[in-house]
């Protein structure tokens, strides 16, 4: 299938193009009601966003996407709710990775992925093998994740050590708990999207988002396209990132 580019096929020459973009997938629930449709059919056409965007990602030149797919929360949705969630991210695994292989995608995951049925544990971790050498996009899926379950994960990994005598506490500063949390290995993102309107973190890379610009978008994560990615770059491009500092033509 030809990728559906549809109105912004140019990057402006404006545009700044986030290292790593963040997005809470919200609002499936709501587009599958809105047509009348079971919240299933919008847990799918989610799935189609998902493709999109990662390859708008490899476009526009990002290099790292984390997506919030199912949260620590969320396993408190009724039981039939979470074993289709369940049971379509298996799915969608399975059906993924020839298109991930095909767009160079490289697949992690984060968070408390044993609390994962075996099943899908299986196909996320098949998945994240076969496509470990691809070097385009690094997509990072946060599954069973909460923040304050990860920083309580990277506290007692701390802790461990400094029980081991591996580590004094005067060793423990920012980038050493950084090291510690499940994504070690990928820079800060820039950029968090929410879909849907809700302007809430829902307890998304509480440590990791401390500096990054946030763009609410009020579409459904089904109807966030390539169209609505370059919407958010155009916001983010405006945005005057201080850090806590003066600009120098403030000081
Ligand atoms: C986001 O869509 C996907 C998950 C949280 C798994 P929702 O299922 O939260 O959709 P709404 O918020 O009810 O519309
Ligand atoms: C956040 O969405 C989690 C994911 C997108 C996976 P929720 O729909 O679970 O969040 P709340 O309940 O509106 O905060
Ligand atoms: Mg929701």
């Amino acid at each position: 299938m030809k990728f559906p580019f549809k109105k912004k096929t140019t990057t402006p020459d404006t545009l700044k193009v986030p290292e790593h973009v963040a997005i809470i997938m919200d609002g499936n629930g709501r587009w599958a009601k809105n047509r009348g449709l079971p919240r299933a059919a919008g847990h799918r056409a989610g799935a189609d966003s998902v493709r999109e965007i990662v390859r708008s990602c490899d476009k526009l030149g990002i290099k790292y996407l984390t997506l919030y797919a199912f949260s620590s929360e969320n396993w408190n949705r009724p039981e039939k709710e979470v074993t289709m969630l369940m049971g379509l991210l298996e799915k969608f695994l399975k059906d993924k990775l020839p298109e991930m292989l095909e767009d160079n995608v490289r697949l992690r995951a984060i968070g408390r992925l044993d609390m994962l049925p075996a099943h899908v544990r299986a196909e996320l971790d098949n998945a994240i093998e076969k496509t470990s050498k691809n070097t385009a996009v690094t997509m990072t899926l946060a599954l069973s994740y909460g923040g304050r379950e990860e920083i309580v994960d990277a506290a007692k990994s701390i802790a461990e050590a400094v029980n081991k005598g591996e580590l004094s506490t005067d060793q423990i500063t920012n980038d050493l708990f950084s090291s510690h949390l499940y994504t070690s290995d990928i820079p800060d993102p820039d950029l968090l999207i929410r879909t849907s309107g809700e302007v809430r973190l829902s307890n998304f890379l509480l440590w990791q988002l401390s500096y990054a610009e946030i763009v609410i978008t009020s579409k459904n994560w089904p109807e966030f396209r390539h169209d609505e990615l370059v919407t958010a770059l155009e916001e983010y491009s405006r945005r005057d990132r201080r850090f806590g500092k003066v600009k120098p033509c403030n000081a």
